[in-house]
This record gives structure tokens, sequence and C-alpha cells, in this order.
């Protein structure tokens, strides 16, 4: 029978597990989206780096491996990490997991390629600075002012997540800088940091809060949540100077280890691992009887606009439209088999309380009195559970309906909810309330 979960626009593995996205770049006219692979099993107890490639950021080719655990400093995972361009090779900075009698130690590593294809790993490597645990992982590197820069995500040996910060003139040498950036709102260990500027006055930073005891063994429950700062790096201090508290990245369940990257047009784009999930969840989830978890979310363009992070989804997307339906009734039943749609939803200002149901009913978006709330139905737990976000206005919904993943854009990448949603039904008909007077709603098959 064919697999009713398999997803058609969002990257996932063929066999195995898939978590964060790695190393994205475009590389001499190709996009390349590395990420950890568990290629054997679905679990985590073997992480290298995959690859897909794109000439468009919509359709992708799966190139297997990248880098392997193949060395003493890196033999227990290929771990979380980017990369950047210099002179026509790419160099890409990892995370080597590396247990030594049974206890973690982490060391940042660099290996680079002229082809893409090839990467050749170099003996150098970071240590973890005094003050931090080996929780040390996941470097950022970008330029500027002449010099190359690398953030680490860390945890403190008092157990407060922080990043630090390394420097060097010729992506070799790496000189410690101290701390970057810490605070209790990083929890225990910050992962998958990233940071970058949208504006001239603005720099973002992205981070991961993990919660965990300074007993190596003992896990706490996960937070699967990805959050950012607004400010500024001060690069004579070498601190990020926060302006405002830490916001949450994206409102739906599956949002994590976000990554970003420039492209040649000029825009930061940002995919995140969809996702973090509980392990009962993780052994339940039904893509993993088909021997294979896990997919990214789609790349999306990050903007700053009236002192707020949008995200946007590609125009590159469009492409995939296949045909076009327009409706304006106030109420009505879309008769639908397709896995795989594109619904875009105008509302007029005086929108009043709006509803719709998707995937079987599975799903639902509402919004009332301000209050935007989208739902799922658990695949481990059979509830029904929700999120939600407080809005001053609602004018736009723009939904992606991949066979089981959604993401749901508002008001132009002013908010977005992305979330797995497993539904083995053939009926994904949509049904919608009170669209209001003049309300649209585009409807798009891919
Ligand atoms: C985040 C993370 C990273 C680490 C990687 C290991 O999901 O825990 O911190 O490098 O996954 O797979």
């Amino acid at each position: 029978m064919k697999n009713p979960y398999k997803n058609s626009f969002h990257i996932e593995p063929v066999k195995g597990l898939l978590n964060d996205p790695n190393g994205l770049i475009q590389f001499k006219g190709k996009y390349y989206f590395f990420h950890q692979w568990n290629r054997f099993e679905t679990n985590h107890e073997y992480k290298e780096w995959g690859l897909f490639t794109s000439k468009d950021l919509v359709k992708w080719e799966n190139q297997g491996s990248a880098i392997l655990p193949d060395v003493e400093d890196d033999k227990n995972g290929i771990y979380s990490g980017s990369s950047i361009e210099k002179d026509g090779t790419m160099y890409l900075f990892y995370t080597g997991n590396s247990k030594k009698q049974g206890k973690r130690k982490s060391y940042q590593k660099m290996a680079y390629s002229e082809d893409g294809r090839t990467f050749v790993k170099k003996k150098q490597v970071i240590e973890t600075p005094t003050g931090y645990t080996e929780h040390h992982r996941d470097p950022k590197v970008w330029k500027k002012n002449g010099k190359w820069w690398m953030i680490v995500g860390a945890q403190t040996k008092s157990n407060v997540g922080a990043i630090t910060l390394f420097e060097s003139s010729d992506l070799v040498k790496w000189q410690y800088q101290g701390e970057f950036y810490s605070d209790i709102a990083l929890d225990q260990v910050c992962e998958c940091p990233d940071v970058f500027s949208l504006s001239n006055d603005v720099d973002i930073l992205t981070v991961c809060p993990q919660k965990r005891t300074l007993i190596e063994e003992m896990d706490l429950p996960i937070s699967s949540y990805a959050g950012y700062l607004v400010g500024k790096i001060d690069y004579q201090q070498k601190k990020f100077v926060e302006l405002e508290k830490l916001r949450k990245l994206d409102y739906g369940f599956d949002f994590y280890a976000p990554q970003t990257f420039e492209d040649d047009k000029g825009r930061r784009i940002l995919t995140a691992w969809m996702s973090r999930m509980e392990e009962r969840e993780e052994i339940s989830c039904p893509t993993a009887k088909e021997g294979y978890l896990h997919c990214l979310t789609m790349p999306r363009e990050l903007k700053w606009k009236k002192g707020h992070l949008y995200q946007v989804p590609l125009k590159e997307y469009e492409v995939l439209r296949i045909d076009k339906r327009e409706y304006r009734e106030d109420c009505l039943l879309i008769k639908n088999q397709n896995n795989t749609y594109e619904m875009i939803i105008n509302f007029n200002a005086s929108i009043g309380d709006f509803s719709m149901t998707l995937n079987s009913e599975r799903n639902s978006i509402s919004y009332r009195k301000g209050r935007l709330e989208i739902s799922r139905i658990n695949w481990a737990t059979g509830e029904n559970e929700s999120r939600e976000v407080q809005l001053d206005s609602l004018y736009k919904l723009h939904i992606f309906n991949d066979s089981s993943a959604v993401e749901v854009f508002i008001n132009d990448g002013e908010y977005v909810f992305s979330m797995r949603a497993f539904s083995s039904d053939c009926n994904r008909d949509v049904y919608y309330q009170n669209l209001g007077h003049n309300g649209s709603v585009m409807f798009y098959n891919y």
C-alpha cells in the first residue's frame, strides 16, 4: 500500500532519522542542505551529516552521506554545525562528539570541500573553554570586519545556557574571545545558536534552550522550542547586547534547531527540524513503521518589519501549483482528495469568528476574539492538543499542507505555526465557516 505520510515538498530521509539542518549554503550555483542523520535506524544512537542539494529550493536531490564519524575525535557523532564559502572552497564547521570512558567530550572541528561532494577533515580542533561543560556544540561561523567569527552553544559549569565566541583570521586557528551571551532564559544548555543582521540597526540571535541537570546521564523532559533575541552584536565588547526578552520563533508543535544562510539574492533564509518529539512520540510516529523519521520545514525568508520578525514562504514554491480554485462563500465544504495543496485566505478587515478543519477533521484552525488557535490529534496519546497566539488583527492565512506536515503563515508571516499531522484517510476535505463579507479563498492543488 502507498505510504500516506510520505511528504512531497518537505525534505525527509528515505531511511533512518533526520534531525537538525546543518551547513546550509548556496555554493557554486546550488543550494546545499546538510542534516543530522542516523542512516541506520530511527533512533539517536548514531549521527553523521547527510546531504540534499537543489537548484531552486523546491526540488531536492538526496545525495546520501557527506561527513562520517570515522576518527577518534568525532567517533560518537558528527554533530550540528554550519558552513561558509571562501575563495571557491566550502568550509564546514561541526562538533565532534567523542566519548572517553563513557564521558562526553566535544571538539569543534572543520572539513572543507572544493566540489561539494568530497569532504576532507582538518586535524585541528577547538577544545571547550574552562568554565563550560562538554555540552559545547553546534558552531556557527560568519565573516565581519575582515575576520571570521564563531559562536558555539554551551552550558556554564554553574548550569546556565550560554554561547561562547571565537575569532580567526584563517579559519584554522581560532582564539577564544569569551562569553557572547548567557541568560537564565536559555535554561541550562543552549543548542544551535545562529546570529545574523536583518537591517542596519538590528541583529537577531536565534537559540534553542534545553533543560538539563549537571548529572550527565539524567535527562529532563525536553523543551522543543526555538526562540530569538533582538539586539546588536557589539564587536568591541565581543558580546550580544539584547534589546528585548526572548521571543518564540514558531508557535506550532514542531520546530527546533533552526539555521539560516544568505543566498545570492541577499535573502536570509531559515529552515528548521520538524521536529524534536518526545521519545514515545518518536516510537509511535506513523512513519517509524516505514523505516524513517522526521522532516525539515520548508525554507522561509526572514524579514524585519515594523519591529517584528516576519517569516515569509518562498516565491519559488509557486511552481508547485497545478490548478487554482477561488471561493467567496461564507461557509463551504471544499471537496478534496489531494494530500498536498496550498491555500491563501484573505479576510476583510472586520472579520468575526472564523474556523476551519482540515485533514479529515484531525486539524482545526480557529480565530475568536483575537486569539488564533491551531489543533491536532496527537498520534501518541490520541488526544486533541492545541497551540495559540494572540493577534492584533487577522487579515491573511497562508496554509501549506503536505502529506504529514502543515505550515500556517499568519498575516504574511507575522507568526507561523508548524506541525506534523498524520492522517491515513484519503478524504482531505477542507471545511470553513464565517469567511465574512469580501473574504476570498484561493485553493491550489500541488
Ligand atoms: C539539537 C542537537 C544539537 C546536536 C545534535 C545532535 O537537536 O541536540 O545540539 O548537535 O542535535 O544530533
